[in-house]
């Protein structure tokens, strides 16, 4: 066992990271670009507008690629880095392989579009966070706002990903471990899993849950049979097409709205991931709440992207700000 000096060291070294962890995100600021970009919420509203009207898979593909950037090296915009002969960026990780195009795309033209007004001053990190804002509001979601301040991170490696970001065969107490890890919550969990209102899953994601369930069982016995039917329909146990996606919410695919919690109070939860939040009390009596009370769920949902939006920042000399997202600057 390590000699108490030795744990009192330790102790404090962790406080010490952590005072430095919510001191970064304290620096976080509203008008941190208001003499050096003042236009920029405006050029991103457009910028959002343009490329929601050309894809409407597009905010749901920029919610997600927020949530893997933050969860990975922190707000960083480090998913953005595209991999070189020395380097297999995080974005060539095995499970960052599916995060649609349109989420990249859309920080790519948001950035070349404030590059044009302000050039060398506002973040691929803040543009990613602002953005998801925009289209969440854009879909009908509710509308929150930015601090800023986050400077780009210096690392991007896929080894670095997997034990990082949750899965989607998680239960709830290992979706709560992850989530803590990142200085997140239970209600967190809850709320920002409403994100999974907009949005598509591939069927190799719940395919184990109608198929291969377990040694006994070959289906997930909480599927509700006609909904079981109508997802093994769409997804055939063999020879499917590996591109091949269903809606998370099927009544309305592309609208932030509370209807994620109604699927999930039905029982039509597609991934475990999601089915699991209904595992606790305390947990079930919040999917009932925002099933019910849109209102509630936005003004939550608001707050608790505000808090994703702050995990691990950089800011200062811990980053830059890049000329180009998808490279570091030389
Ligand atoms: C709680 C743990 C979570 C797990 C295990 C999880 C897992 C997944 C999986 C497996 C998909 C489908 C990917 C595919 O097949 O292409 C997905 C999609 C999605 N996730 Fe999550 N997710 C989680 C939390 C979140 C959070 C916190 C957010 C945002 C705040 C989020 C936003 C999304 C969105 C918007 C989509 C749809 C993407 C699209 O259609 O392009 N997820 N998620």
């Amino acid at each position: 066992m390590a000699p108490v000096r030795e744990i009192l060291v330790m102790v404090s070294l962790l406080k010490a990271s952590l005072a430095v962890f919510s001191a970064a995100a304290d620096k976080l600021e509203l008008g941190y670009y208001s003499e050096t970009c003042p236009n920029l919420e405006e050029i991103l509203a457009t910028s959002a507008k343009l490329k929601l009207a050309e894809a409407p898979t597009t905010p749901a593909a920029v919610v997600r690629l927020l949530f893997h950037d933050c969860f990975i090296e922190g707000c960083d915009a480090s998913i953005m880095i595209t991999s070189t002969p020395d380097n297999l960026a995080e974005r060539d990780a095995e499970v960052n392989r599916d995060l649609a195009g349109d989420g990249f795309d859309a920080v790519v033209r948001a950035k070349a579009a404030v590059e044009a007004e302000c050039p060398g001053v506002v973040s691929c990190a803040d543009i990613l966070v602002i953005i998801a804002r925009n289209f969440i509001e854009l879909t009908g979601g509710p509308s929150y706002p930015v601090l800023k301040g986050r400077k780009d991170g210096f690392i991007s490696e896929a080894a670095r990903v997997q034990d990082n970001l949750p899965g989607s065969t998680l239960n709830l107490h290992q979706l709560l471990r992850n989530f803590k890890s990142k200085g997140l919550d239970m209600e967190d969990l809850v709320v920002l899993s409403g994100a999974h209102t907009f949005g598509f899953a591939h069927c190799k994601q719940f395919h184990k849950r109608l198929y291969n369930f377990s040694r006994d069982r070959a289906m997930d016995p909480r599927l509700p049979p006609v909904f079981a039917s109508s997802l093994k329909a769409a997804c055939p146990e063999r020879g499917d097409d590996p591109g091949l996606v269903l809606p998370f919410d099927p009544s309305t695919p592309f609208a932030f709205d509370n209807s994620y919690y109604k699927t999930l109070v039905a029982g039509n939860a597609l991934l475990i991931s999601d089915e699991t939040l209904l595992a606790k009390r305390k947990t079930r009596e919040m999917i009932r709440e925002f099933a019910r009370d849109e209102q509630k769920f936005y003004q939550e949902f608001g707050a608790a992207m505000q808090r994703l939006s702050s995990v691990g920042v950089k800011v200062g000399s811990d980053g830059d700000v890049r000329r180009d997202c998808t490279a570091f600057n030389r």
